[in-house]
């Protein structure tokens, strides 16, 4: 097909620079893999200053024959911003230049308390990545999502059976969970008159667990499958219990769900939250559930807020068979969990928190 003029022939190639750019979207999370995997941002950190190329190599555990394609990495990782490069004040230096951590790559430290490197590791591990490879296949067969296609089975069994999946994906949360934590405590409204609170697929109970440590007189639970919890110590106001949600959770004021309906479709969410309702008292007994959840926001905001919330609503469909939700969408489920009334905070980035809560004891008889 002869292109008429130089405005096609520049629309054609514009396309293939955008079809290229996608297609090779991946080489950006892989090169950052590796960059973790061989711990530079450690390195660089450590070095407390502008780090040369050969001060970068010698410090890696790498066949040092590697140099030139050291600095093509970095090349490439300074580009998508996780590395910065300064000038090196040593002037007797031959390299002029060295590399610095960019703000992002704080939160890829091994060591650092709020880093997000385990979850980085984790959703990058060859058991979550294959199921990519059956999107198209699955959207042809009856199974429940892409994950099952792949291996066979769904994602919670694999981790009941596989104790390195289970522990790498824990740790994944883990890591989650203490930056959370560290926001949502700063609210302290949330918590206050809660006598106790659940936290209903907790994890290894992160959060709860800081819930526990800052409000000394609330009594704390994290439920989740026995394989998670099982062996798990607690502590004086802070227990672990193994159960499943969809037969019953441990009473208390509050369930707190962190990133727990997002994995699951509106049917299955709609069992969760009449469980936690069965678990909570009434409103004015102070009874309620605590999501931390991403709410979409329809195109609104920046480019990069807006692509994140869609990657993560494919992961669910792909992993899971949850999906991410519009206000719209959490406002039907809460009144089809026969909720009364909600409150959404957006004070964790992507992520909102939830306040959702019960009838009123005297509407609720006359409604049900
Ligand atoms: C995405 S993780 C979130 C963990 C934790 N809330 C956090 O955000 O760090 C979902 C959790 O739900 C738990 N889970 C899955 N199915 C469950 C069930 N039927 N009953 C209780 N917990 C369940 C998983 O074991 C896992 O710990």
């Amino acid at each position: 097909m002869a292109l008429q003029n130089d405005e096609q022939s520049t629309d054609m190639l514009h396309s293939q620079t955008h079809i290229w750019n996608h297609l090779f979207n991946f080489i950006n999370s892989m090169s950052l893999k590796c960059a973790i995997q061989l711990q530079i941002p450690d390195i660089i950190n450590s070095h407390g200053a502008p780090m040369s190329l050969s001060e970068l190599v010698e410090a890696l555990s790498i066949n040092k024959e590697r140099t030139p394609f050291v600095y093509r990495l970095m090349r490439i990782l300074v580009h998508s911003g996780f590395f910065s490069i300064s000038t090196i004040g040593d002037h007797e230096m031959e390299e002029k230049e060295g590399y610095l951590l960019a703000p992002p790559s704080r939160f890829l430290l091994k060591e650092d308390p709020l880093s997000i490197r385990p979850f980085f590791l984790a959703m990058l591990d060859p058991i979550l990545v294959d199921p990519w490879q059956h999107m198209s296949e699955w959207f042809k067969n009856d199974d429940k999502n892409p994950f099952y296609t792949a291996h066979g089975k769904m994602f919670w069994d694999f981790a009941g059976q596989d104790p390195n999946l289970n522990q790498f994906f824990n740790e994944g949360m883990d890591s989650d969970a203490r930056l959370v934590a560290s926001v949502v405590l700063k609210h302290r409204d949330v918590f206050k008159s809660l006598n106790s609170i659940v936290d209903v697929g907790g994890g290894t109970g992160m959060v709860v667990k800081a819930i526990a440590e800052s409000f000394s007189d609330v009594s704390c639970i994290c439920f989740d499958l026995p394989h998670v919890v099982n062996g798990l110590v607690g502590s004086k106001n802070f227990s672990y219990v193994g159960g499943d949600m969809f037969d019953a959770i441990p009473k208390a004021d509050a369930v707190l769900l962190k990133w727990i309906l997002h994995d699951w479709s509106d049917e299955e969410c709609i069992k969760i939250l009449l469980k936690c309702k069965d678990a909570i008292p009434s409103k004015e007994n102070g009874g309620k559930v605590i999501i931390i959840d991403m709410v979409l926001k329809k195109g609104e905001g920046d480019k990069e807020f807006v692509e994140t919330q869609l990657f993560f609503d494919m992961l669910m469909m792909t992993l899971m068979t949850g999906r991410e939700r519009s206000e719209k969408d959490w406002a039907k489920l809460f009144f089809d969990a026969q909720f009364s009334d909600y409150k959404m905070t957006p004070i964790l980035g992507l992520r909102s928190l939830i306040e959702v809560y019960p009838w009123l004891t005297y509407i609720a008889f006359y409604t049900w």
